[in-house]
């Protein structure tokens, strides 16, 4: 997790660096610092958001800065971020893990102090001990530390850049030399995405590889929209609304894509993802399901690749970043193994891409937002098109009438009274059958991720074999029946209400009529998506950024 991003050039680097941290800190937002070249390398940290970070009262033309995560360490200023040697020579940001970090402690630099608790310091550490040419000591990197990072070290006036396993990418244009762990934080240029184990050493305007590792600089057009709120208050209230639009977009970038091509001589489709992906998979297992194909679904951090696997064997991973790494992993190993994956990404340059054999792009626009909103739409349309057209070649979407009527539907969403209901509940049951159990499993994700309220999907069917003993006058139970038979859940909805329950029915939300089956999870998530939005805006917490996570979990 953790995002860098470094600049070297003619403009101000602390506000470069300070801006390109703002694009990133979707990736952790515990704690933050910036290094700066002034006569020597210092640093400025702080514990929370960046906005926490006092600027220096100098300009600076190098600078590099780190967003955490923390994994290794608690969340304070020892172990934020960027670290230096305990000769305060070395500094370093990074992203990933060390692994054998207690090990090197142990030995190696058993003599040497350390300030944190991190697994970061022994690589400056470790640079301070080492003796000789400084680039031969970075690039003997490699050979001490295992696990994965990408990092930004300074020395004096100078920043070397390394890549094993984690994303770093360097791009330079007319403004100078900017390096991120996000392309989609750079801005154009000429852009290299590092390949593992490649080292950059860059001073002034000179980019010099040091390592045997190829690397191109490729023409980079970023024609991301750039953070902006527009009228919204909070970017997941905005990416909601952009839901129509998102689905309109990866609907024409997806429109002419062969999906029978794509399982062709496949028997079997295994459907893998984390998270709200996995809750898309599962939808996607549906459908595949309906149409009489032999699929499964996996959660990444629970999939084992035994052995080969089978030429006709189709694995589907879903990532909106493409960078998660029990995706990673897992894709990693089906390609060791010589198995078909599919990739369905909203970032079509992510780590996981390098897998596929082939990729189908979701065009959701960039998701700023911890919680997945309009990607996990655009990712369930995906599935919904896929198998429309398997079912029917010449099946078509209407994708005005589409796009018209689900905005419609959004916009008269009103969930704000019941947000005001519950905004005081610390625990909720949902329940609910077949497809909707899967769009509840989503919802109650939403609104523990983003409200801090736990809360327990369940099969309706299921109260009355244990957890109906949670039952009394204080409980909230949210139901959703999408089906035509509405009276689906009323077994289950007595034995709460007998028990002095209440139950919510959300389908009471969900104003549209006729929505082919397809589709219709599209619809009965947003109610919940807005909802769990309104519950944060009434307990005053920020749903963009919720306590305890990140938008990309790029460590197992
Ligand atoms: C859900 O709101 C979260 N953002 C999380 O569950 C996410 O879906 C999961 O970490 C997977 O991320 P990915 O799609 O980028 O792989």
């Amino acid at each position: 997790m953790c995002g860098i991003y470094g600049y070297i050039g003619k403009l101000d680097a602390y506000d470069e660096v300070f801006k390109g941290l703002k694009l990133l800190q979707y990736r952790g937002y515990d704690s933050c610092g910036i290094a700066y070249y002034d006569n020597g390398i210092k640093t400025i940290k702080a514990v929370g958001p960046l906005n926490n970070l006092k600027k220096p009262k100098i300009l600076c033309n190098l600078a590099f800065g780190h967003t955490r995560w923390a994994t290794n360490g608690e969340v304070n200023l020892f172990n934020t971020h960027p670290h230096s040697s305990f000769d305060n020579k070395f500094f370093v940001v990074h992203n990933g893990i060390i692994n054998n970090a207690s090990e090197l402690k142990n030995t190696i630099l058993k003599d040497v102090p350390f300030s944190s608790q991190t697994d970061t310091e022994v690589v400056v550490n470790l640079l301070s001990v080492l003796k000789g040419d400084i680039d031969e000591r970075v690039k003997s990197l490699f050979n001490y530390l295992t696990g994965s990072y990408a990092l930004i070290i300074g020395y004096d006036d100078t920043i070397y850049v390394l890549k094993k396993f984690s994303p770093i990418n360097i791009l330079k244009n007319d403004k100078g030399i900017y390096i991120s762990s996000d392309i989609a934080s750079l801005e154009s240029g000429e852009l290299c995405q590092l390949k593992d184990y490649s080292i950059f050493k860059i001073k002034d305007n000179d980019i010099i590889n040091l390592s045997d590792v190829k690397a191109d600089f490729v023409p980079y057009v970023n024609d991301i929209e750039k953070l902006n709120l527009g009228n919204f208050s909070h970017f997941m209230q905005k990416e909601i609304y952009e839901t129509p639009a998102a689905i309109r977009s990866t609907y024409n970038n997806i429109k002419n894509i062969n999906f029978y091509d794509c399982v062709k001589n496949i028997k079997k489709i295994t459907l893998v993802g984390c998270g709200t992906a996995y809750h898309s998979c599962l939808i996607g297992c549906e459908l595949f399901k309906e149409l009489g194909y032999e699929v499964d679904c996996v959660l990444a951090s629970n999939l084992i690749v035994n052995g080969r696997v089978g030429r006709n064997h189709l694995h589907i991973i879903v990532s909106q970043s493409g960078e998660t790494a029990d995706c990673i992993k897992i894709a990693e190993q089906i390609k060791k193994q010589r198995g078909k994956i599919l990739v369905i990404t909203n970032e079509p340059k992510s780590t996981i891409t390098k897998f596929a054999n082939k990729i189908i792009t979701t065009k959701a626009n960039k998701e700023i937002a911890v919680a997945s909103t309009k990607t996990y739409s655009c990712q369930v349309f995906t599935f919904a098109y896929f198998c429309h057209k398997l079912k029917d070649a010449n099946y078509h979407l209407d994708i005005e009438t589409f796009e018209k009527n689900l905005k419609d539907y959004i916009s008269n969403i009103d969930i704000s009274t019941l947000a005001e209901m519950l905004k005081n509940k610390d625990k909720m049951i949902m329940i609910a059958k077949d497809i909707d159990y899967l769009t509840i499993l989503e919802a109650s994700l939403k609104i523990r991720e983003i409200d801090y309220v736990y809360t327990l999907p369940m099969y309706s069917g299921e109260l009355k074999h244990g957890t109906l003993s949670l039952v009394d006058s204080d409980s909230i139970v949210l139901s959703l029946n999408t089906d035509n038979d509405k009276s689906k859940l009323n077994n289950a909805i007595n034995e709460i209400e007998s028990r002095g329950g209440s139950v919510v029915k959300m389908e009471n939300y969900i104003l549209a009529e006729n929505i082919d089956n397809f589709y219709k999870t599209i619809y009965s998530i947003i109610p919940f998506q807005l909802l769990s939005y309104e519950i944060a805006i009434k307990k005053q917490l920020n749903p963009d950024m919720p306590r305890n996570l990140a938008k990309s979990v790029t460590v197992e």
